[in-house]
């Protein structure tokens, strides 16, 4: 018919797009961490940690936040029953100008390398219009037959012109509606499985000289899918924070139902299959209930450095942010649950934005007093030596860094070729408490 025909045609162009800008630069290598520790209890790490520096300009931000919520020298503040947004929103404010408007806390920023400038000029902006929001993007799209709330929402950051990537998710890992799957439990073959969901979290992008209006095509995209989530920020790689914070923002409204996200990149290969059985495998512990308001899982890295290289994108300078980061799981995939997400929301409203995305969500746990845990199937820095190589594995794993669309496509065709061979090869399993890993 007439629409099938218009839809081949978006499709192509979408696809002739992808391929001219496929010569972008590649994304330099994410992590910036120096010791990593399996499954440590990292609740020794203090959770005022910013508050010991204040030279740095992010830390006396955030000590004026902290010393307007001190119940002994605000106690009117801190004895509010209910904070509301506009509450945090003009403390943010307050805190900012206090600290900004001292002539040695603007030399310091005069001085700041000019992306940390600009990150700083719009710190306390987290206000953005959201420019697409498919109906369909809503956790609650086709409930009506659906006999459970979703189990998981995958939540993707990417760009405009990474549609090739977006493309590969959707036929492979980020398949949408039921998702049946098989465990193994007590010998026995099991089928689980749940209701998935997806969007793609997604900027503001200029591209100069093009003949296509990308936000037509976006738009164009978002018909075809309905996966779409845009907000009116530059889709820059310091405003990646404001991913998380609107994200959570449109979560609290749009999907408060959903028991799990998925946040991660769109370069990485998740086991959906794994993934959704080890969720239910988490929801069927005792006190699940107690354990999913604070539930994250990632690869996490405790007592991570700052990246002091100049050349490098993650470099923040010391007159900006003093001190170890706190304990964050790597933002190339990471799963929440549903009410931790709800409460992320809650408590971003009384943290400043850091420019590293990942670092951010950290700093707000270690203000939930939450951990996040380590799991060894999260393969942020790929396999080690020869074990790719491996008939099963694929089956070990619930995420890999990095693949491009075509591996993405290969290794889920391979997923599932192996998958009755591979039935009975279970998941990386965590080390012991002790161990620690250099
Ligand atoms: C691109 O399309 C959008 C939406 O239709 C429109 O608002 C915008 O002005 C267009 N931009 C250009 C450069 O034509
Ligand atoms: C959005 O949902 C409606 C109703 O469920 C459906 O008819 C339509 O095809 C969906 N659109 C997309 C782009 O998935
Ligand atoms: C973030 O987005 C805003 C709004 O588009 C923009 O003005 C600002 O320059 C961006 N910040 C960075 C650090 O790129």
């Amino acid at each position: 018919s007439q629409t099938f025909w218009k839809k081949m045609h978006i499709l192509g162009d979408l696809f002739l797009i992808a391929a001219l800008y496929s010569m972008r630069s590649p994304k330099s290598d994410h992590f910036v961490t120096y010791r990593r520790f399996k499954d440590m209890d990292f609740t020794s790490i203090s959770k005022t940690f910013w508050k010991l520096h204040e030279e740095a300009l992010w830390n006396q931000l955030q000590l004026a936040i902290d010393r307007h919520l001190n119940p002994i020298l605000n106690p009117q503040n801190a004895h509010r029953r209910f904070k509301s947004r506009a509450f945090y929103d003009s403390l943010l404010r307050l805190s900012f100008s206090q600290v900004t408007d001292l002539d040695p806390t603007r030399r310091k920023i005069e001085k700041l390398p000019q992306q940390m400038r600009d990150f700083v000029s719009h710190m306390k902006r987290r206000n953005y219009q959201v420019l697409i929001q498919s109906p369909n993007a809503t956790c609650g799209a086709g409930a009506v037959n659906e006999k459970e709330p979703p189990l998981l929402l995958l939540a993707v950051k990417s760009t405009h012109l990474n549609f090739k990537n977006r493309q590969a998710i959707r036929q492979t890992w980020g398949r949408v509606g039921w998702v049946a799957t098989h465990r193994m439990n007590g010998g026995q073959r099991q089928e689980v499985g749940g209701y998935i969901r997806r969007v793609f979290l997604i900027g503001k992008e200029y591209t100069r000289n093009s003949a296509w209006n990308v936000s037509e095509l976006l738009q164009m995209e978002d018909q075809l899918y309905g996966d779409i989530l845009q907000w009116d920020f530059d889709d820059t790689f310091f405003n990646l924070t404001l991913k998380d914070v609107l994200f959570w923002k449109w979560f609290t409204h749009q999907c408060g139902q959903t028991r799990f996200v998925f946040k991660g990149d769109d370069d990485v290969f998740v086991n959906t299959p794994n993934l959704i059985n080890y969720l239910h495998d988490q929801l069927e512990k005792p006190h699940a209930d107690r354990t999913m308001n604070e539930f994250m899982v990632g690869d996490v890295i405790a007592a991570a450095f700052p990246n002091r290289v100049h050349q490098s994108k993650y470099f923040v300078p010391d007159s900006f942010y003093e001190g170890l980061y706190p304990t964050y799981a790597g933002g190339g995939g990471v799963v929440y649950s549903g009410q931790l997400a709800k409460r992320l929301h809650k408590i971003s409203g009384r943290v400043h934005l850091f420019p590293i995305d990942d670092v951010f969500v950290g700093m707000c746990m270690t203000r939930l007093n939450a951990h996040p845990t380590h799991h060894p199937g999260f393969l942020t820095f790929d396999f080690r030596g020869d074990e790719e190589k491996e008939l099963c594995a694929y089956h070990t794993i619930l995420l890999v860094h990095k693949r491009n669309p075509t591996q993405l496509i290969e290794l889920w065709d391979e997923l599932s070729k192996t998958r009755s061979q591979c039935l009975h090869v279970p998941l990386r399993m965590s080390n012991k408490k002790t161990s620690l890993l250099g």
